[in-house]
């Protein structure tokens, strides 16, 4: 039988400016990704924003290309991607993680195991660099519990009909102001930085992201999107502490403005965007697909049911590699001892851990004991180390299983973050 090295050749290099193996990279992910082949212009600005993250392609090449099709344009028959960004994990600590993306196996070559040997020798790379954690999200959800990701945050899409009274129940302060979205870039990436600062499980935003995110240069051309409006919210002080991104498009029976993106720093300016949008006339609905999951506009609407959450699901997956440094980077909410035996089939996290933690710190050390306190799979305790999942909920799921009477409990209040888990951030 034909070995997998005899099949494929992978290949793992830097993402270049002006590169083939680079161009050829992108043309095979948005393959997979059902986008159109790019435009020189295209590839240009993919290419800058991909170096600007320092990103690590890696791509599989078959050994033996077949003549006549998609192989003779030199394509890769996979692509991977992986860089590293800062990850809040409570306190306002920011840890580094590993951040992997475009992830894509062309049809004719899938189910021949490249998706797994591209990600057990990727996280085996970022375990040796000493990055305690990665991070991915997902299209699809049943592909990445089997490499010890676990969901820790969730996303949710927010209607909201503005044909019901959608007064806000308490004043707001600072001022708002509209602004042409070209001019957003520097305050943007400010308010990000401190929005990421007080938010656990926000993810840092790749540096290449922000003229798309912005619209500055979006589509084949790279051209700026003409359609979106952009407005920022002034606190007392005259600071700039959010801001947002939208668009408004007629639909045969309805006019939706569109939040693209919003982002505060502080609870006023959160509250203070809403009133402007809501108070923005002839518009019918309005959308927003990076709400949190726990929205102080639900409490601060008059009318609350003129929300309603039309989407949820699965945000952010993480995946621990090394569970002292992850577990001593988090703070901890109240003193407490666990042990936890935890199964991992790479064996980054594998083995029975004391968690410990007095006075707001942790420690974590192996445990020599004959049964730990509770057993999970590495995948979800992915989910309950930012406390962004419940161990009550996920013990009830059959995923946390209790061995001492009371461990759940006091996990759940040793590891309870500060503020509920939330991040803006797309990679
Ligand atoms: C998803 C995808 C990357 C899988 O690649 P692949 O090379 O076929 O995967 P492998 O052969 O290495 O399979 C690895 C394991 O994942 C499983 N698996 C792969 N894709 C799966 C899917 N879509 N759903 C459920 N399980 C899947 C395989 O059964 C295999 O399981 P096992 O190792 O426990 O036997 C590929 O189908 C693809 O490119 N899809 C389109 C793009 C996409 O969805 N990318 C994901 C972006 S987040």
């Amino acid at each position: 039988m034909t070995s997998f090295d005899d099949a494929y050749e992978l290949r793992t290099f830097p993402a270049a400016i002006d590169d083939d193996a680079t161009a050829a990279w992108f043309a095979a992910c948005r393959l997979g990704f059902h986008e159109s082949i790019d435009t020189p212009e295209g590839v240009a600005g993919d290419a800058r924003r991909t170096v600007a993250d320092a990103r690590v392609l890696t791509g599989a090449w078959p050994r033996e290309p077949r003549p006549g099709t998609l192989d003779d344009e030199q394509w890769p028959v996979a692509t991977f991607e992986s860089f590293e960004r800062t990850l809040h994990v409570g306190g306002g600590t920011l840890l580094p993680a590993h951040l992997i993306s475009g992830v894509t196996v062309q049809p004719t070559h899938r189910r021949r195991g490249i998706l797994r040997r591209m990600m057990t020798d990727d996280l085996a790379r970022a375990a040796e660099a000493g990055l305690a954690v990665a991070a991915l999200t997902a299209s699809e959800a049943s592909i990445y519990r089997r490499f010890g990701f676990g969901t820790a945050t969730r996303e949710r899409t927010v209607t909201i009909d503005r044909r019901r009274p959608v007064r806000l129940l308490g004043p707001t302060t600072g001022t708002v102001e509209l602004v042409p979205t070209a001019r957003l870039e520097p305050v943007a990436r400010e308010v990000f930085a401190r929005f990421h600062a007080r938010t656990p499980g926000s993810i840092d935003r790749p540096v290449g992201s922000w003229d798309r995110r912005l619209g500055l240069a979006t589509g084949e051309d790279q051209k700026p999107d003409r359609s979106l409006r952009g407005a920022v919210h002034r606190a007392s002080s005259g600071r700039v502490d959010g801001y947002v991104v939208y668009r408004v498009t007629e639909k045969p029976t309805e006019t939706v403005l569109e939040v693209t993106d919003l982002v505060t720093a502080t609870d006023e300016a959160y509250l203070a965007l809403w009133e402007l949008l809501l108070a923005i006339d002839l518009v019918t609905s309005i959308t927003w697909a990076a709400a949190p999951l726990d929205d102080p506009l639900v409490h601060a609407l008059e009318d609350a049911r003129a929300l309603s959450t039309t989407h949820e699901q699965d945000h952010v997956w993480l995946r621990l590699l090394d569970v002292p440094a992850a577990f001593s980077a988090r703070p901890w909410a109240a003193d407490g001892v666990v042990t936890v035996a935890v199964s991992d089939d790479l064996g980054h996290a594998a083995g029975t851990w004391r968690l410990t933690s007095a006075g707001g710190a942790g420690t974590v050390e192996r445990a020599a004991v004959r049964r730990a306190d509770l057993e999970v799979d590495v995948a979800t305790l992915g989910s309950l180390w930012l406390g962004g999942v419940d161990p009550v909920t996920l013990a009830a799921a059959g995923l946390v299983r209790e061995r001492r009477a009371g461990a759940v409990q006091t996990l759940r209040s040793m590891l309870r973050p500060e503020r509920p888990l939330y991040g803006v951030t797309s990679f």
